[in-house]
């Protein structure tokens, strides 16, 4: 079995756009796969150094998310990134291989940098050492398990070139030692915000939690932005500027959807039923979600990430070993 591997950073739970962008990707990539799935502790550090508690809370509430949606700790190695010291060493030896310029003309780190003026600057003047250098932690990441397969979404691409870069250059300096990585593009549903926003997140405040509450799922839904022109109950309505609609898309059945859809135009369809019956489908929708998390107590969680950081470190190590002896430091 091929080996894949991908990170999530925890810093906070997962949303329905992790659930379509990526998570129903990785529960058909387990069965293929020998899967390792790293909860990228120091790389969430990165851009949060500052506020340490919210890393480590959120490592196992990612966890749980994860094995709520349906991975199968049997399958996949669920590991912490910080209980892998081979990569902050494989970090320190490629970061010989790439230049600086390099990191800094890298799209994802550049994009990064522009949203976290208030950490790194208005310009970027204050970025720091640590988190211009992740895509070099990264490249590390997948390496030290030997990942050939990385499934990320499209906006990590660029972090994937970069891994190969860098392992191309060590081969050509080094040795043949180390794999170029693949990328498999998960699912490229992305999915819109509450507000209609393209993108749904924690900072733009417009995101549906998979641990959400009936209660929590219900004022969210309640709050939707609709077509702005429909006024009243029984006016007509254009569904493809409803962000009530997108989501009936999402979790709701083809059949009811065109009803939903030619309703809604005719003008037979309000918007509070409609909100409602969302609510309804949105929580049949999260429900196994929710019944499958409340298996994992705090305790079997941790279990999970030492078992799985127990395999990660033992391949981590044969790497380490390879890349040690070609480049002759294996003391
Ligand atoms: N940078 C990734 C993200 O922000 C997370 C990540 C860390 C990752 N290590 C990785 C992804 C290794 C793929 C492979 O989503």
């Amino acid at each position: 079995m091929k080996t894949i591997l991908t990170g999530l950073r925890p810093t906070g739970n997962l949303h329905l756009g992790h659930y379509f962008g990526a998570c129903t990707n990785y529960l058909k990539l387990q069965n293929e796969y020998d899967f390792f799935l790293e909860i990228a502790d120091v790389q969430a550090l990165t851009d949060n150094f500052n506020n340490p508690s919210k890393v480590r809370e959120n490592v196992l509430e990612i966890t749980k998310d994860l094995l709520a949606i349906g991975l199968d700790p049997k399958k996949v190695h669920f590991f912490i990134q910080s209980k892998i010291p081979q990569i902050a060493e494989l970090t320190v030896f490629y970061s010989n291989l790439v230049t600086i310029s390099r990191l800094e003309r890298n799209p994802t780190v550049k994009t990064e940098i522009a949203q976290k003026k208030e950490l790194f600057g208005n310009n970027g003047e204050s970025i720091t050492y640590g988190f211009l250098g992740y895509p070099v932690s990264q490249a590390a990441d997948i390496t030290a398990l030997d990942g050939e397969v990385v499934p990320v979404g499209e906006d990590q691409l660029p972090l994937i070139e970069q891994c190969r870069e860098i392992v191309r250059k060590f081969n050509s300096i080094y040795g043949d030692t180390l794999k170029e990585p693949n990328y498999v593009l998960s699912n490229t549903t992305r999915v819109k915000g509450l507000d209609g926003n393209e993108k749904m997140g924690k900072s733009l405040g417009n995101a549906i939690y998979l641990v959400d509450s009936e209660e929590v799922i219900s004022k969210k839904i309640m709050n939707a932005v609709t077509d702005p022109n429909k006024i009243r109950k029984d006016d007509p309505a254009n569904p493809d500027i409803c962000m009530v609609y997108y989501y009936h898309k999402l979790v709701n059945e083809e059949e009811n959807n065109q009803k939903i859809c030619t309703e809604c135009k005719n003008g037979s369809r309000g918007c509070v039923a409609c909100k409602k019956e969302l609510i309804e489908v949105m929580n049949k929708f999260l429900e196994p979600i929710r019944e499958r998390r409340k298996l994992y107590d705090d305790e079997t969680v941790k279990k999970i990430l030492e078992d799985g950081s127990n395999i990660a470190y033992q391949k981590a190590e044969e790497q380490l070993k390879k890349v040690k002896e070609a480049m002759k430091i294996d003391y």
